[in-house]
């Protein structure tokens, strides 16, 4: 029964590749761009402390909690709440996170084109020279609110999403998250060597990973714990998704763990990459960066053009960016496919492609409101985007999922699906104290939290 099932809407070949697939989704455009943007404008290293803190505690709680519910119910995130709690409103939940999804797409899309508009530059040869901060500011602001070459940056990018999306669970997601993520591994390491061997990187060093606690405020736990979820890919459903393809024998908690030890490292790896070589080159500070081009856009080049074999390790590093964001941009797309596969019986091509152009078209204001289309710029188009989905509606969505999992599926029922393939679950009573408690805490607080930001 349960093989039949999985046969017909796809599984994942091994455990392994699984968690592949998983970390290929948290790691992304949220570690190598927003990570380093977040540590700089939040304090530095003690952002990375509670950023840790959130991961461990509340971001592996609910990564479990939405394995345990993707696997059970075999579905999308709606037939998720909806199989486990029939004919009651959780679905919407299910709902947001479907439609979330395709919306953090549209503008995870416009960076992502971004990334390769950059890495075409690289190549052409643009970061050679001398790059100033003034001259690198200039050269974004300039492609950045160019429409045509971002819109068919975007189009590139949702084009490529759809393609793999299209062929499935294991000839799509699965035959290139098994290429591109050791291939981002290995481009990560060698760029890190290279950093923390540049003149005065120990300076950088200490910023990013020496915690001044003086610095810790509730706009620093806020914002650390909104990462956690963004770069865990939690609050939509993509996790309750991805179990869904998992067969009954794998080890749900050693899974979970390994995508959240995985993101991490990445993600302080990035920051190892970043912070010595921004120390290294003189007229910038962490706190400068705007928050939408930021470190990767703006930084970086002026990085490139001042360090020996700069002009190699800058089309590494593009395309490292690249193969991140995809990966990531693919398991967003997954989610309403696959809401639209299991729910409305569509094909998974027909699916892929409607969703597809949905998300290219709904991305075109973010694209354009960097100067492209002046109302989008006025209304600050993107930023709001990302306020509104990677703040407010993940943060939602993950308390949703502790809440449900938590009291109305009820944690026996959540360990009772955990104990297959893990029958000695070690940290069980601490898991049922986060999802029950700590979790909903500490979310709710954030939540409250956010009427300082929205005015
Ligand atoms: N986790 C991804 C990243 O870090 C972004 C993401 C968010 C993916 C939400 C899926 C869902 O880039």
């Amino acid at each position: 029964m349960e093989s039949q099932e999985l046969d017909k809407r796809g599984r994942w070949g091994s455990k392994v590749v699984f968690i592949f697939a998983a970390a290929g989704s948290a790691i992304g455009l949220g570690n190598i761009w927003r990570f380093p943007m977040m540590v700089g404008l939040n304090g530095g290293a003690i952002f990375v402390l509670v950023n840790i803190l959130a991961i461990i505690l509340i971001g592996f709680t609910v990564m479990l909690a939405a394995f345990a519910m993707g696997r059970h119910t075999k579905k999308n995130p709606v037939g998720a709440y909806n199989a486990i709690k029939p004919r009651s409103p959780w679905k919407l939940a299910g709902y947001m996170g479907v439609f979330g999804s395709a919306c953090i797409l549209s503008f995870y899309g416009v960076v992502a084109g971004w990334a390769l508009g950059y890495f075409y530059k690289t190549i052409g040869g643009v970061f050679k020279g001398d790059i100033t901060w003034q001259s690198s500011d200039a050269i974004f602001s300039s492609f950045a609110g160019r429409p045509l070459e971002i819109i068919f940056c975007l189009f590139v990018i949702i084009g490529l999403t759809t393609f793999v999306i299209s062929k499935g669970v294991r000839a799509g997601i699965e035959r290139w998250s098994k290429i591109l993520m050791p291939v981002l591994f290995g481009l990560i390491i060698l760029l890190a060597i290279r950093a923390v061997t540049l003149p005065g990187a120990a300076t950088g060093l200490s910023y990013y990973l020496k915690p001044d606690f003086s610095k810790f405020n509730m706009t620093v736990l806020f914002f650390a714990v909104g990462q956690a979820f963004f770069s865990l890919s939690l609050g939509l459903g993509t996790m309750i998704t991805y179990a869904s393809y998992l067969p009954k024998s794998d080890n749900l908690v050693s899974s979970a763990g390994w995508v959240c030890f995985f993101d991490s490292l990445i993600a302080i790896l990035a920051g190892i990459i970043i912070f010595p070589t921004l120390f290294a080159t003189p007229g910038i500070t962490p706190d400068k960066f705007e928050a939408s081009g930021g470190l990767m856009f703006q930084v970086f080049p002026i990085i490139i053009s001042k360090i020996p074999g700069g002009y190699f390790f800058g089309i590494l590093f593009f395309f490292l960016i690249l193969v991140a964001a995809l990966t990531s941009t693919i398991s967003m797309l997954e989610v309403p496919v696959a809401y639209f596969v299991d729910e409305r019986n569509w094909s998974r091509k027909k699916a892929a492609l409607l969703v597809g152009l949905f998300c290219f078209f709904l991305g075109l204001p973010s694209g354009l409101s960097h100067g492209g289309v002046d109302i989008f710029t006025k209304w600050n188009f993107m930023k709001n985007m990302d306020l509104l989905f990677s703040n407010i509606v993940l943060a939602l969505g993950a308390l949703i999922i502790a809440i449900f999992v938590g009291y109305v599926w009820r944690v026996k029922n959540a360990l009772k699906e955990i104990s297959f393939g893990n029958p000695r679950f070690k940290l069980k009573p601490l898991w049922v104290f986060n999802i029950k408690f700590l979790a909903p805490v500490v979310i709710i607080i954030i939540l409250i939290f956010i009427r300082t930001f929205a005015g």
